[in-house]
């Protein structure tokens, strides 16, 4: 039997933006948990290839520099005030293994990071979203990334006080399965 519960949790999540967060920082021990879970997706021959590096502090400072200076068209104000919201960002990356397609690298790395998603369902207030910002891949070198690694987004935490509703209409599944019998 499915347990309803859990699927009422997994429809319950959602992404909470930067401009809901208030400031808080979060201990780094409720981060480590987020990242223990992330560390439980399924992947293809164990490759585990996700990786996490996590900013907080003044080091979330130098990062918002760092993703400025990725599309200097934009300005910075609006990425500055998403960072001081935000009590940690995390970078998702992902080691490529070469033992499996690389498209199943970014599957496990994304589902890596549903978990971290699913687990901030009910959690008193904590919420994120996945940014990927343009030319991410450039921050590879600030990150200091190997040739087979690569920085796949941000994914923003924070704490808020109440969140905005946002009318998600989701597409009627029944409409996308195609049953055989
Ligand atoms: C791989 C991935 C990348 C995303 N990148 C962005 C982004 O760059 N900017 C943004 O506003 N939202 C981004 N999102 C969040 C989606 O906009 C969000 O998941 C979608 O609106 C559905 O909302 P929900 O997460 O609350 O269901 C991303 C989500 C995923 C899975």
């Amino acid at each position: 039997m499915i347990n309803k519960k859990l699927s009422f949790q997994i429809r319950k999540r959602r992404s909470v933006y930067p401009s809901e967060f208030t400031k808080k920082k979060l201990s780094d021990d409720i981060v480590k948990e987020l990242l223990l879970n992330a560390n439980h997706a399924p992947s293809h021959k164990l490759t585990q290839p996700w990786f996490f590096k996590v900013f907080s502090g003044k080091s979330k400072e130098k990062l918002a520099t760092e993703i400025s200076k990725l599309n200097p068209l934009k300005s910075n104000t609006n990425i500055l005030k998403k960072f001081e919201l935000s009590s940690h960002i995390i970078c998702i990356c992902l080691r490529e293994s070469k033992k499996v397609p690389y498209w199943e690298e970014i599957a496990s790395t994304a589902m890596a990071v549903q978990n971290i998603w699913i687990s901030l369902v009910d959690s008193k207030n904590i919420g994120g979203y996945w940014s990927t910002p343009k030319n991410i891949s450039k921050l590879k070198y600030f990150l200091k990334l190997d040739k087979n690694e690569e920085c796949l987004g941000l994914f923003y935490l924070g704490v808020y006080d109440k969140i905005n509703n946002r009318n998600i209409k989701r597409k009627n599944i029944n409409d996308d399965i195609i049953w055989h019998n």
